[in-house]
């Protein structure tokens, strides 16, 4: 399933996170400012087969929670001690909310794909591209680009399958390491076998 990125689903998408970009992550701070910025097309991706949370977390244990997030980058109950001024109340179906993510992609709506990351144990199951198939329907854009490490073979290889190509260097992007520029020109329209059912 794919849907919006909630708070609910910060636990997880940190673990994701860390996992997928070890020397540069981003930090809770960031993601919910791209949260507030892009709430139609920050999505995240539940695998059928995702575990759930576990029983411990405040998350799964709850059915209503006003969480936020402490300095550990662990997800409370505001109840639980002063929060630091990122909260949000979180009131969703309960199976689901128990549920982790495996992906996520945030992007925008003129073409920019800021962040996309899969769990290393859910890839090369085309998560990837429903994701990103799915936040381009929002707007269709006439242009989709990406900044890659150029260390990162995995990712552009992911983006030359869809069909992206190289378009510049910029130097130093990462601080010692260069950034590529993908570029890819979509079809005018979405292709036909993006019905509903089939990229969910
Ligand atoms: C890049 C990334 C998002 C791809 O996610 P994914 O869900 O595995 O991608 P998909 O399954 O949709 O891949 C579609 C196709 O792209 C190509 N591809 C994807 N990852 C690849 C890899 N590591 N090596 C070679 N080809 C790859 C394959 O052709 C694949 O089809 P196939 O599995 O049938 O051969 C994932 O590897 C990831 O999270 N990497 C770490 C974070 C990252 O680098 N993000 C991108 C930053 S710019």
């Amino acid at each position: 399933m794919i849907r919006p990125f909630s708070l609910s689903d910060l636990e997880s998408l940190l673990q994701i996170e860390n996992q997928s970009f070890p020397k540069s992550p981003y930090d809770w701070t960031t993601f919910l400012s791209l949260h507030t910025l892009y709430p139609e097309t920050f999505l995240v991706y539940i695998s059928p087969s995702t575990p759930p949370l576990e029983a411990s977390s405040p998350v799964a244990a709850q059915d209503f929670v006003e969480l936020r997030v402490d300095s550990m980058q662990r997800l409370l109950p505001r109840s639980e001690g002063r929060g630091l001024g990122a909260a949000e109340r979180v009131h969703t179906d309960p199976e689901q909310r128990k549920k982790k993510i495996s992906a996520y992609i945030v992007f925008s709506r003129d073409g920019h794909i800021l962040s996309i990351a899969v769990h290393p144990h859910h890839r090369r199951r085309g998560v990837a591209t429903k994701l990103l198939f799915r936040a381009m329907e929002t707007s269709w854009p006439k242009k989709v680009w990406a900044e890659v490490r150029r260390s990162n073979q995995g990712a552009q290889a992911f983006y030359d399958t869809i069909g992206f190509k190289f378009r510049r260097t910029v130097r130093n992007y990462y601080g010692n390491e260069d950034a590529l520029i993908m570029e890819w020109t979509p079809p005018d329209s979405p292709p036909p076998f993006l019905s509903k059912h089939e990229s969910e």
